[in-house]
């Protein structure tokens, strides 16, 4: 076999259930053009260095290109005699520059450090794509948040009544963590842009050639530091599995929330037609499918995370075979959040908020408690006091089923000699948002310079 790349040491070929094992052309070739990339590179380095004259450089560039080319195309695919996207791909050089000049491109380097250099290449374009699409979802939360403006929605802990909040800050405090997701992008992509290109099987080539020229031309920006290490390790992987599985976790948080804001019982929000489902029996089914599937699909993105990661555990240095199982999980997860995410961003992009029911349910179940607690608090009542006062002016109104502003003024008298009658001014939700406005609280100007931060953080990441 032409794709062959060992067997003179061997007596027979690869029995059939080895090469259907050890076979990843299905999945490698994914890496077809980094590979070729790396292999413009390396034949430079080769040149560099001598081994290749400057018109065969030329003659194996452009066999090079033409092989991309028909990758691209579709004209050129693995062959089933192929072990790997490296095999397939030396004969498919081989096939256009010949025996000759093909047969000179693999000197001073090995399937290892090819490897590990061109899944770096794969996550640090798809990072981008990953990057861009997050970006969307933040917008369309900031573009929701700004047509929100003042609406107040009840905030909560324990998913009870809390505080009265901003729908604003309740849509920014979902963008946040997305905006750190694309500064760990950002910082991780730091440290992908290193090229093992160059460190051989394990020790580094004997040749002569330059992988700082390597990692020049591959856009990276600088060479492993150590050989082993470049060849052996794949926390870069993991590392990148491990910021989608955490874009997938944000999103999903998201997603619940939608998905019971979408249910009669909160009423807070309706989803557009075009990013809604229906149900094969129930005519009047209107499903928030997407918000399920980013719920369902962030399992799947910490599966890959796991996975990966129990594979590299008491993995001993430098390359084993076992690293091959380094790529399935992680196109996966590429591959899940591209599709996950722009649906997402334009289920956000589409949401109507119900702002008048939110507004009407923001100050029931007590909500406005500790405003008077604070309120007792600026009187100089002792903290302690206070929230036992309001508690107990909680305790009466519950007992007469009535909300905090709707006591009267004995009622407040009867509770504690405290509270006159113009603790009212703070039992209004406009007035405890208002009232919440140190840094990084819910009052609306510290929500609208809170908004204007988040955009350029989300720019400049
Ligand atoms: N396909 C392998 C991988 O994905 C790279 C090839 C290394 N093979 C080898 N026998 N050293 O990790």
């Amino acid at each position: 076999n032409e794709g062959a790349l060992w067997g003179a040491r061997f007596a027979s070929g690869p029995a059939p259930e080895l090469a259907a094992l050890s076979r990843s052309t299905h999945f490698d070739w994914v890496l077809a053009p980094y590979d070729i990339a790396g292999s413009k590179a390396h034949a430079e380095a080769l040149a560099a260095a001598g081994y290749l004259e400057a018109e065969e450089l030329t003659a194996m560039h452009a066999a090079l290109d033409e092989l991309a080319a028909d990758v691209a195309s579709g004209r050129f695919v693995a062959d089933p005699g192929d072990e790997d996207v490296h095999g397939a791909l030396e004969r498919g050089l081989i096939e256009r520059a010949g025996a000759e000049l093909g047969g000179r491109l693999r000197a001073g380097r090995s399937r290892n450090d090819q490897i590990a250099t061109l899944v770096r290449l794969y996550l640090l374009d798809h990072a981008g794509v990953i990057a861009r699409d997050v970006l969307r979802i933040i917008d369309a939360l900031v573009a929701q948040a700004d047509a929100a403006g003042d609406a107040i929605m009840p905030g909560r802990t324990h998913l009870q009544h809390a505080q009265p909040i901003l729908l604003a800050h309740h849509l920014q405090a979902h963008a946040w963590p997305l905006v750190r997701d694309l500064e760990r992008l950002r910082d991780w992509r730091e440290r992908a842009r290193v090229s093992p290109y160059g460190g051989g099987a394990l020790a580094g080539s004997s040749l002569g050639l330059d992988p700082a020229l390597v990692a020049e031309r591959l856009g990276m920006s600088r060479p492993s530091e150590n050989s082993l290490d470049g060849t052996a390790a794949r926390d870069i992987v993991a590392e990148f599995a491990f910021i989608t599985a955490m874009i997938g976790v944000d999103v999903s948080r998201l997603a619940e929330e939608i998905i019971l804001w979408n249910t009669r019982e909160f009423g807070f929000v309706t989803l557009d037609d075009a990013y809604s489902t229906g149900s094969s029996i129930m005519p009047q089914k209107k499903n928030p499918d997407i918000a399920e599937l980013a719920r369902g699909k962030s399992g799947r993105l910490i599966g890959n995370l796991t996975g990966l990661l129990a594979t590299l555990k008491a993995l001993p240095l430098a390359y084993n075979r076992d690293l091959q199982e380094d790529k399935e999980p992680v196109f996966d997860s590429v591959a899940t959040l591209e599709v996950l995410l722009p649906a997402v961003a334009g289920m956000i992009a589409t949401l109507r908020f119900d702002t008048a029911r939110m507004a009407e349910l923001a100050p029931q179940g007590f909500s406005l408690a500790t405003d008077v607690a604070d309120w007792l608090v600026r009187r100089r009542v002792p903290f302690r006091e206070a929230h036992e006062i309001s508690g107990a002016l909680v305790r009466v109104c519950e007992q007469h089923g009535i909300e905090l502003h709707e006591a009267g003024d004995e009622m407040l008298a009867a509770v504690s000699v405290h509270l006159e009658p113009s603790v009212r001014e703070v039992l209004t939700i406009e007035g405890s948002v208002r009232s919440r406005s140190a840094a990084g609280g819910t009052a609306p100007e510290r929500v609208s310079e809170q908004r204007a931060e988040l955009i350029a953080r989300a720019q400049s990441a």
